[in-house]
Order: C-alpha cells, then sequence, then structure tokens
C-alpha cells in the first residue's frame, strides 16, 4: 500500500511575509496530529528558511522547487542540492514542464540534477507530461516513456524518488486530465519502472497526478489505483483549498 503524497508548488508567488502566513494558515487548517498521507509545500527560494522555521518538527514537508547538479561555483543565479538540505529541505521538485518549456532544461540535465539531488540525501519529485500537440499527435506514451527512462538513465537506486505526471495541457489551464486519462498514463509510467526496476520496486514508486487538481476533483483522481497524490499549484495557494485536497488523499 503506497502512501499518497500532496505537495504544493506555490511556484514564482509570495514574498517571505505571504509564504510565512500561508504556510501559518495550511497549518491550522490541517491541525495537531495531522497524519494520514505526506504533504509537502515549494515556496520560493528566500522563502524556504523562514517557512522551514515554521514546519520544523512537523508533519508537513520543505520542498524546493528546482536544484543545479553540481555543488557550488560559477552558476549564476542557480542554488544546489547540498545548499537546499542544509537549509532544511526534504524534498526537490526537478524537471517541471515550465523549466522545461522557459528554462531549456532537458531529459538530460533533469537526470543530472536528479543523481545529484539523491546523492545529497534530498528526495526528488521528478516531474513528466506532454503537451497538447503531443497529445494530439497520439505520441503521449512515447515521450512521457522517455522522459522517464532518459530522466533516471545511470540511476540504480529509486527508493527516495516520486514522479509526477503533469500533463502540460492541464497545468494552470482549468482542464483536469480525466481521471481515466490521467490513470491511463500513471499506469503506463509503472510499466515502465516495471521493466527498468522490476515488479516490487516500481510498485512501491509513488506517481503523483499535476494539472489543475482542486477539492471538486481531487477526491476521483485520488481514487484510481496508479494516482498516488497529487502536485498542486494554483490551488496550493489557498490554504483551505490545499488542505482540503490534502483530506481527499487521506
Ligand atoms: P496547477 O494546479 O495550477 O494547474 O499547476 C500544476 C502544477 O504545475 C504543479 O506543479
Amino acid at each position: 500500500m503506497r502512501t499518497k503524497i500532496v505537495v504544493g508548488n506555490w511556484k514564482m508567488n509570495n514574498t517571505i511575509a505571504e509564504s510565512t502566513k500561508l504556510a501559518s494558515e495550511l497549518l491550522a487548517q490541517l491541525g495537531e496530529g495531522f497524519s494520514g498521507c505526506e504533504v509537502g509545500i515549494a515556496p520560493t527560494f528566500p522563502a524556504l528558511q523562514p517557512v522551514g522555521a515554521l514546519l520544523e518538527n512537523g508533519p508537513v514537508h520543505l520542498v524546493a522547487q528546482n536544484c543545479h547538479y553540481e555543488n557550488d561555483g560559477a552558476y549564476t543565479g542557480e542554488v544546489s542540492a547540498r545548499m537546499l538540505k542544509a537549509v532544511g529541505c526534504a524534498y526537490v521538485i526537478i524537471g517541471h514542464s515550465e523549466r522545461r518549456q522557459y528554462f531549456g532544461e532537458t531529459n538530460a540535465t533533469v537526470n543530472l540534477r536528479v543523481k545529484k539531488a539523491l546523492s545529497e540525501g534530498l528526495k526528488v519529485i521528478m516531474c513528466v507530461g506532454e503537451t497538447l500537440e503531443e497529445r494530439e499527435a497520439g505520441v503521449t506514451g512515447a515521450v512521457v516513456s522517455s522522459q522517464v527512462r532518459e530522466g533516471l538513465e545511470g540511476i540504480d537506486d529509486i527508493s527516495d524518488l516520486v514522479i509526477a505526471y503533469e500533463p502540460v495541457w492541464a497545468i494552470g489551464t482549468g482542464k483536469t486530465a480525466s481521471s481515466a486519462q490521467a490513470e491511463e498514463v500513471h499506469d503506463l509510467i509503472r510499466t515502465v519502472l516495471v521493466k527498468l526496476y522490476g515488479e516490487s520496486v516500481a510498485s512501491a514508486i509513488r506517481i503523483q497526478y499535476g494539472g489543475s487538481v482542486k477539492p471538486s476533483n481531487a477526491v476521483e483522481l485520488f481514487a484510481m489505483p496508479n494516482i498516488d497524490g497529487g502536485l498542486i499549484g494554483g490551488a496550493s495557494l489557498n490554504a483551505a483549498d490545499f488542505a482540503a485536497i490534502v483530506n481527499a488523499a487521506r
């Protein structure tokens, strides 16, 4: 039985003050002694430390939105996995479609980042997903399979890995993949993992769905056999909505 995992990706939203306010509201919504699924929130880099201080020793993980594949050096604008570990992050999101679309990330750079993050003791949420053109061209399976295979190239131990399937056409558009459409791709991802790592490893890996998840559609999505939680964008910026989505996963 896989424990569901729900993570709020705040993207480039909220100042430090806004971030700590939202995190406090969320902790109040979830309540003392929260349990039943894994939860994380991913603020911007400047807010990691102050939000982390609020989350310390609590049930909600601190998550970063990206990391570089070197430890340090002349990489202006980048942040390394060891820095994220030192600030208290438990997870890092790698290969989000917005990183691929706007910042030139490829399966190869995603692979370097995943390797580095895992080697520094961070857990990784590796994002995959097809564009609308790819879906309409009937190549969703091929695209997602190669994102998984190439993203995991040379990685033997994936016990600290979560995969997030986020169809690009469903992100921030209000268009959610139907639970059947999402399940079909989640099942395909698990089949790829079985081929790469065998049945018992593959069956333990969580595969989150992301793309316009809301309180109103979360229950149906999370009820699918291969959907093990969600990576939530817009709805995670409201504590009550995000808590409702977390409750749908418990
Ligand atoms: P939305 O929930 O806003 O569609 O964003 C999904 C996402 O990209 C999470 O990483």
